[in-house]
């Protein structure tokens, strides 16, 4: 389905990501974990095009992405849907406009000026943000939404690309467990019920074991890991994360396993 096949980035002298070869035979969940300037996000970028790989192919059901130019480049990008930590919206935009933006590459420069979107999309837009749980935002401004809230708008305008694949760029980065664990989930279901291939670079490995059915691991832009979450040991998280003798997972974590029932509900409380 997907192949990378030796991706190296170069800024200067220094090298973002290094040799990378990587291969996926069919949808899955996959996570990215690695410390701070590992080369996760120069990754994501590079397979969305959003960035040059300075060498190496990224192949797409024998497409070559890394060749693609002008419009082509524009369709990947929207088969390719890509979601960000700090979410991308248009803050003072209504909900459902946000959502619609997905649609952008599909209109007319002249229909995107006067703001005119056929009544299916707009049917579909709502459709898209009732079964992320967040339909009766649709007409809210969307900085008035919580951050959760706001990334399953994210998440909502990214299926609204109809894409094939979805990159997620730490997209819990910047929420509180109870709203990380709500975008977890939403991001496990879309990758379950519409066979859609996820990546989504993690910060934490707890999270990354609990919904990736894969991880791979980069260190110095390598990738030192690539197996099931099982199979990553402390030794080898150790490795990843270029820790030390008194490396404990905990540091990593988002503690969202650590919510229990109650935890959980006197957070809804105090998210009301
Ligand atoms: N546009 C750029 N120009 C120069 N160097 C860059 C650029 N983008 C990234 N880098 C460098 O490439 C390396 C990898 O960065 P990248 O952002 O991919 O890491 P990351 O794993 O996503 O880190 P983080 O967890 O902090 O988001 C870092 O050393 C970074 O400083
Ligand atoms: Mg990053």
């Amino acid at each position: 389905m997907l192949k990378i096949d030796g991706l190296s980035k170069r800024f200067g002298d220094k090298i973002a990501v290094d040799r990378v070869t990587v291969a996926v035979d069919k949808p899955a969940m996959i996570g990215i974990i690695g410390r701070s300037g590992a080369g996760k996000s120069t990754l994501l970028r590079m397979i969305n095009r959003l960035t040059d790989a300075t060498e190496g192919a990224i192949i797409f059901e024998g497409e070559d992405i890394t060749a693609l130019r002008g419009a082509a480049r524009r369709a990947w990008q929207s088969r390719c849907a890509m979601i960000f930590q700090q979410f991308n919206l248009v803050p003072r935009m209504d909900v459902v406009s946000n959502v619609l933006h997905g649609t952008l590459n599909r209109r007319s420069t002249l229909a995107t000026m006067f703001n005119l979107y056929p009544q299916e999309d707009i049917h579909r837009a709502i459709e898209i943000l009732d079964r992320l749980g967040i339909a009766e935002q649709a007409a809210k401004r969307t900085e008035a939404l919580s951050g959760g809230q706001q990334q399953r708008v994210a998440i909502a305008r990214a299926l609204m690309q109809n894409p094939r694949l979805i990159l997620a760029d730490e997209p819990i980065a910047s929420l509180d467990p109870m709203n990380a664990q709500i975008v977890m989930d939403s991001l496990r279901r879309i990758h379950e019920e519409d066979g859609l291939l996820v990546i989504c670079n993690l910060h934490t490995l707890d999270t990354a074991r609990r919904y990736c059915d894969r991880v791979i691991g980069m260190r110095d832009g390598r990738v030192v890991f690539d197996g099931a979450p099982e199979m990553l040991t402390t030794a080898t998280a150790r490795e990843i994360y270029g820790a030390g003798e008194d490396f404990s997972e905990a540091a990593t974590s988002t503690e969202i396993e650590t919510l229990d029932g109650a935890e959980e509900i006197r957070l809804a409380e105090a998210c009301v």
